[in-house]
């Protein structure tokens, strides 16, 4: 939701800038924009569209400035445009101001400022906050920290920004409360920026912004941070361990095939260090503590959003499967407004591979004030999720920058099965053979996941045969239900072709009559796991003239006899199952998306984190 990135220091700014809004562009791609200042005042320079427009429109123009900020804007408030893309100015354009998040009471804000005689040029909340400090500069006749500080003690809603000054060159000034803002500190130069990808070729220190904090940011000086209630804070500056590597494409075509296809190394990352290799005793340093405060628990609540609550239901099956402990899975969106019954005996788990998203959030934030233990699943390390929960596990996965979430998806199911199955052992409601026999299975996953990205070129000719397909239809049960719904949600963001996720069992209770011989459907029909009763879904849908691609196991013989298409994965352990069979579903829709000349990266509308509700 918006990438935001500011330089000040002695070198050119500008290509660290359009350097860095590229890397943020998984956050919003839908207009981008940079201010530059100068020995002259200001650049300004906007466009609609990608970084890459922005770029080709800037070529000609000069750049030059060692102090600059800049924007790449996933639209809230007014339509994808030059006028609404980021910077935005105060009305006698020496403030500029880039921002991440929303400003709820913008309205109320910007009537009042009307009525003072401000002017306004664009559609957005960003531009009165701008004015909104603009107007407490002049009439408190204060400094531009202060005047930043007092405009945000009257705004309600989310924000990450950047302000800087015309014709001063060496300081800016950043704020956040609820989204992401990292600082990154060099010689005589700081990098601010919505995630570390821009800052980590120059330096490895950073400070990341807490809630409800600002900072003067002055190339000469050390870093100053205050709250907005004016407490000084003193900077805690961290290591920062991302690589260079991880952040580009190293060959692929795009990040979401290297992310598939990196799905066997990110699951060996995600055991790293978790199953001690002689007793295969399992330990999640970062739930360690409250492992009996997750077994004496009334229930496990899951809260996610999208992908990440595809993981959940998973995560339910697993944990009612094997520990016997009572899940609930909610959609963040849903709970946080339903006035839900929460009690100190729950455990709120937040699964995000972000973990800044905004519903997931303020899920956690609810169940904060009842009182219930919060724990998180989340992939980026010291984002808000791990700082608000009392504990959790990193998934550990790697950067991931493609829009459709993939190899997030297949650790976070790695992590709640290693819960589960350490809470089962705890709890005694697995016997020791069943624990090992699973252990040994998930050991073995990167190596059968590998097995099935060989059949890359075997499932690309079978997504050519359904390219051009308007409506699917993706079944599963059991383990396997979260992994249709998963596939089907993969193919719509990516490819733009309606696709619904259904319990097998359940096509008879309706969407049976979408079924005629124009609809594809993709069906889950390993071995284990009511195999025979999928068997007899198969043969419905086969008699009303339904093209099936089943996914089955290795050495299948009654479902190929009915299925058009059939793609095999090794057997495994049933709860195990989800990581296999949702690779080549991943690969089908990577591969139909291409072939619709889809950009698989950045699906239009989209944006990797959603910082706002
Ligand atoms: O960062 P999170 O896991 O919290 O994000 C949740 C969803 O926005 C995310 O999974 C989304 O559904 C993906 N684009 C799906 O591929």
């Amino acid at each position: 939701m918006c990438g935001i990135v500011g330089y000040v220091g002695s070198k050119q700014a500008y290509p660290i800038v359009i350097k860095g809004l590229k890397r943020l562009e998984y956050r919003g791609y839908d207009s981008s924009g940079v201010c530059i200042g100068n020995r002259d005042g200001i650049t300004v320079l906007k466009e609609k569209g990608k970084v890459s427009d922005l770029e080709a429109y800037a070529a000609e123009k000069d750049t030059s400035g060692s102090i600059s900020i800049g924007h790449t804007r996933w639209a809230t408030h007014g339509v994808p445009n030059r006028e609404n893309a980021h910077p935005h100015f105060s009305g006698d354009r020496k403030l500029s101001l880039i921002h991440n998040g929303i400003i709820e009471n913008y309205d109320s804000i910007k009537k009042a400022l009307i009525n003072k005689g401000h002017t306004f040029k664009s559609d957005t909340d960003t531009e009165v906050l701008v004015h909104l400090i603009e107007e407490i500069k002049n009439h408190e006749q204060v400094s531009l920290f202060e005047a930043v500080r007092l405009a945000l003690n009257e705004v309600v809603g989310a924000y990450a920004i950047i302000v800087m000054e015309k014709g001063v060159n060496n300081e800016f000034i950043a704020a956040r409360k609820g989204s992401p803002l990292v600082i990154g500190i060099g010689e005589g130069e700081y990098f601010v920026a919505s995630d570390a990808s821009p800052i980590v070729e120059y330096t490895r220190d950073v400070v990341y912004l807490d809630d409800g904090e600002i900072a003067l940011i002055n190339k000469d000086a050390d870093l100053e941070i205050r709250t907005i209630a004016n407490v000084s804070k003193t900077p805690f500056i961290h290591e920062l361990e991302l690589s260079l590597e991880a952040i580009e494409k190293g060959g692929f075509s795009s990040f979401m095939l290297k992310e598939i296809f990196e799905q066997p190394k990110s699951i060996i990352d995600t055991l790293r260090g978790r199953i001690n290799p002689k007793t295969k005793e399992i330990t999640l340093g970062g739930i360690l503590d409250y492992e009996q405060k997750i077994i004496n628990a009334d229930r496990i609540i899951i809260v996610a959003c999208g992908t990440s609550w595809h993981a959940g239901l998973i995560g339910e099956y697993l944990f009612e499967d094997l520990a016997r402990i009572s899940v609930e899975v909610e959609y963040a969106s849903e709970f946080r407004y339903r006035n839900p019954i929460i009690n100190k005996n729950d455990v709120v788990l937040a699964i995000s591979q972000s973990g800044e998203t905004a519903d997931s959030l303020a899920a956690l934030e609810l169940a904060k004030e009842k009182g219930a233990t919060l724990l998180g699943i989340c992939n980026v390390v010291g984002s808000s999720i791990p700082r608000l929960t009392h504990a959790g596990s990193y998934t550990h996965a790697g950067p991931e920058i493609g829009v459709a979430s993939t190899k997030a998806f297949t650790t976070q199911i790695v992590v709640l099965t290693l819960m589960a199955i350490k809470m089962a052992q705890k709890k005694g409601t697995i016997t020791k053979s069943k624990y090992h026999e699973i252990i040994t299975e998930l050991e073995l996953i990167p190596k059968k996941i590998e097995k099935i990205l060989k059949k890359n070129d075997q499932i690309k000719k079978i997504a050519e045969k359904f390219k051009n397909a308007t409506n699917f239809l993706y079944l599963g049960r059991g383990y396997n239900f979260p992994v249709a719904l998963e596939g089907a949600l993969k193919l719509k963001e990516i490819s733009y072709i309606h696709a619904e996720g259904y319990p097998a069992a359940e096509m008879k209770h309706g969407p049976i009559a979408l079924i005629d011989d124009d609809m594809p459907i993709v069906v889950i029909a390993t071995k284990k796991g009511n195999y025979d009763k999928v068997v007899s879904n198969i043969q419905e849908v086969k008699a009303r003239g339904g093209r099936l691609i089943a996914i089955v196991t290795e050495g299948d013989t009654t479902v190929k006899e009915l299925a058009d298409y059939c793609i095999e994965v090794p057997d495994s352990f049933d709860g195990l199952s989800p990581l296999l069979t949702n690779i080549p579903l991943q690969l089908l829709s990577y591969h139909i998306a291409l072939m619709r000349g889809c950009d698989v990266d950045m699906p239009r509308n989209l944006a990797k984190s959603v910082t706002v509700e």
